[in-house]
């Protein structure tokens, strides 16, 4: 199946039909919160199941764009509800409500086990952090966190700029075309590899990409059919993607000088809890950051490149940010945020309105009552948190891209979420913004991009994750600066 549409003639043209209505006085969306009603009724009625077409049930919705059909069905049928993907039954817990439960109450509700098998299994690994719930998960996750932080790249961002700019030379030569999501994705990969172990993955850019997308299409969200994990070129991408994370522990040097990074807490982790991290399981967790890594920011980066040549305005006022940012040399935090705010406001309606993560997989992890429905233990759910990004209750006009949106209307609690809630939220949140913040700074104050044909209207892949199509192209009109 292809997933593959018209994101804003879909998203953005259908009105929303409003029977649930958002009530912004509930309990669940007030600023101090309280509990939503979670006790065990038998006698609770299951949630209700949205209409759909024999057997095929409402793929074909799902398959045109998720995140407007989760938005219609939740104004239809409220925050739970249930649908039928190929046969198979989803439970659906959607909007603002959802969003708090999730960020409140994961834990004895949700399990994530499940979902990630299937990557587990390709990474021949005993386990994944992912695919771990619970203390072990929480144990895992202490210990990787400092790797994923925004302090790594503390006195790294000329590096980032570095690489930046080196691909920029020689991939966005002025007068060609560029399919930016490719072109992002081998530009992310660059810069994870320097940050996660200090190495590029030169030629295994590829094989990384290839190894990446199959297992999500295939063994995890289950878009593709699974004779596609037999064919060579991934088999040949497998055994090179593990060549690359053997070859990153052996050329790896610790350095008591330097900054610890990621590889070197794995390193001590597998002696001093093999529980966790047994040395078997070494090299996939050394290349696993390109997993969480590479779709997501390869897939933002591209869609704020299309949202802003869209909006010329604001690709003028990135400009200027941008050239008053590298007229200081290397721009820091808190110049990326403070002195840049339409670059950053840019990177927020990026993020609220390309989310690469519509919806989170769980599974129920014990019988729960949510918003008056029954939800059975082991039963599969769809966290749809994107939801909320488009519902006028928390965005004033919710289908423009406005870079000078409050910062309140984000932080209005369950209003936003492109980087997961719970448990499981995003650990390389705070690099990701600093990476794309980065690079995007550094692309528009570099080159003069144009949209190929000028009138282009994006459309989305959905799989893997949604993003820009492949076919999405830049003209690259001129160089504006010479890299500093
Ligand atoms: C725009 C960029 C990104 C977005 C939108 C994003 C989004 C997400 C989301 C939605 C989740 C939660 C998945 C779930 O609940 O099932 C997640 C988890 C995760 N992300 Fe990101 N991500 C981004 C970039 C990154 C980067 C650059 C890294 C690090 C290299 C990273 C590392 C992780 C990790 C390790 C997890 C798993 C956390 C856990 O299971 O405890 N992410 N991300």
């Amino acid at each position: 199946m292809i997933w593959t549409m018209a994101y804003r003639s879909i998203v953005y043209v259908r009105p929303l039909s409003s029977t649930h209505k958002l009530n912004l006085q509930s309990p669940i969306l007030m600023t101090q919160p309280t509990q939503p009603e979670i006790t065990l009724a038998e006698s609770a009625p299951r949630p209700q199941r949205v209409p759909g077409l024999p057997f095929v049930g409402n793929a074909l919705d799902m398959a045109r764009d998720p995140s407007a059909f989760f938005v219609d069905m939740y104004r239809r049928h409220g925050p739970v509800f249930r649908i039928k993907v190929l046969g198979e039954e989803y439970t659906v817990l959607a909007g603002p409500e959802a969003n708090l439960f999730m960020s409140r109450q994961s834990a004895g509700h949700l399990r994530s086990r499940e979902f990630w098998q299937g990557m587990v299994e390709e990474f021949e690994a005993t386990t994944l952090m992912v695919a771990e719930d619970g203390e072990r998960h929480a144990d895992m996750r202490k210990i990787m966190q400092p790797g994923f932080s925004r302090s790594v790249l503390n006195g790294r961002y000329q590096e980032v700029i570095d690489i930046t700019d080196d691909v920029l030379k020689r991939e966005w030569q002025p007068g060609t075309e560029v399919p930016v999501v490719q072109a992002m994705q081998r530009l992310v990969t660059k810069q994870l590899g320097q940050i996660i172990a200090n190495q590029s993955p030169g030629d295994y850019v590829d094989d990384i990409r290839l190894f990446i997308k199959r297992i999500l299409n295939v063994r995890v969200t289950h878009q593709r059919p699974g004779f596609m994990m037999q064919l060579p070129d991934y088999k040949r991408a497998k055994s090179r993607f593990f060549e690359l994370g053997q070859s990153m522990l052996d050329n790896h040097e610790s350095d008591p000088e330097r900054p610890t990074i990621l590889i070197d807490d794995l390193i001590r982790a597998s002696e001093e809890r093999p529980d966790l991290f047994p040395e078997s399981d070494l090299v996939s967790e050394v290349i696993s950051p390109y997993i969480a890594g590479l779709d997501t920011v390869a897939n933002t980066t591209a869609s704020f490149v299309y949202a802003v040549l869209k909006h010329p305005d604001v690709l003028q006022r990135i400009q200027t940010e941008a050239d008053a940012l590298f007229a200081q040399g290397a721009p820091t935090m808190s110049m990326l945020k403070n002195d840049a705010p339409a670059l950053f406001g840019a990177y927020m309606e990026t993020l609220r309105l390309y989310p690469i993560a519509v919806a989170a997989m769980r599974n129920a992890d014990s019988d729960f009552v949510f918003e008056g429905c029954q939800v059975r233990e082991g039963e599969p759910i769809y966290m749809a948190t994107a939801v909320s990004h488009f519902l006028p209750e928390f965005y004033p006009d919710p289908l423009t891209f406005d870079v000078d949106r409050p910062v309140q209307q984000y932080r209005q609690p369950g209003a936003f979420a492109p980087f997961g809630l719970g448990p499981h939220t995003c650990l390389g949140a705070g690099m990701a913004e600093i990476l794309i913040l980065l690079s995007m700074a550094t692309l528009f104050n570099r080159l003069d991009l144009a949209l190929s044909p000028p009138d282009y209207e994006l459309k989305l892949s959905v799989a893997p994750t949604p993003g820009p199509e492949a076919k999405f192209r830049v003209r690259v009109v001129g160089r504006r600066t010479a890299a500093n």
